[in-house]
């Protein structure tokens, strides 16, 4: 039973649509027609402000945080919390509360990641500071982020990572460049927006 609630707590927590209600309360708008479309904190940004966006990252970091930690005051094993991260993953992305149409699972990933092991959410954010440092391009930085992070999780338990934990960051690697289809268009035609330009 806990099993199964941790799963749905993790699709709720998820599917808490932060970044659509601040921009609906704040700028009276609705996320998912404006700017690349994503409720995330990017898009928030883009068509809110600095501070709004800011606290969209933060509740949406929670939300993963909080889905593996309550699958482990569940006392449930390994499995069974990066699953209840994943579900938070899915409800970011597809929240039955907005017609499927959520986020691209960046802060709620690095959140999940900082429930399973905070060193590899770390470094993770680390390597996406960097490249937004480089670039200025949001999405180059969490696609590259995305794309290091199983070979982080290797590297962090010197290539014996529990198995739970080498197929969580594979899964989210692969819904977070699943969610960047669009961007990685732009990205290669040269049109994705850096920060502080409108889209
Ligand atoms: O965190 C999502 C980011 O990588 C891209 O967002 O709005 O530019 O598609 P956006």
């Amino acid at each position: 039973f806990g099993s199964l609630l941790s799963l749905v707590m993790g699709y709720l927590l998820g599917s808490l649509p932060s970044g659509y209600l601040a921009a609906q309360w704040l700028a009276g708008i609705d996320l998912r027609e404006k700017g690349s479309g994503s409720t995330g904190a990017t898009n928030v940004l883009r068509q809110v402000g600095k501070g709004p966006a800011l606290a969209v990252f933060l509740i949406d970091v929670g939300k993963g945080t909080t889905a593996v930690l309550v699958a482990r005051a569940l006392e449930l094993d390994d499995g069974w919390q990066v699953a209840a991260g994943l579900a938070a993953l899915a409800g970011h992305i597809w929240p039955v509360w907005l017609g499927w149409k959520g986020g691209k699972a960046v802060a709620t990933g690095l959140g999940m990641l900082l429930g399973i092991s905070w060193p590899v959410g770390l470094a993770c954010f680390g390597i996406f500071l960097t490249v937004l440092s480089c670039s200025r391009i949001v999405s180059l930085s969490s696609i590259i982020a995305a794309l290091s992070l199983p070979l982080l999780m290797i590297m962090r338990f010197q290539g014996n990572s529990p198995p739970a934990y080498l197929a969580v960051a594979f899964a989210a690697m692969a819904m977070v460049l699943w969610r960047h289809r669009s961007n990685l268009q732009r990205l290669l035609a040269g049109t994705e927006p850096r920060l502080g330009q409108s889209s």
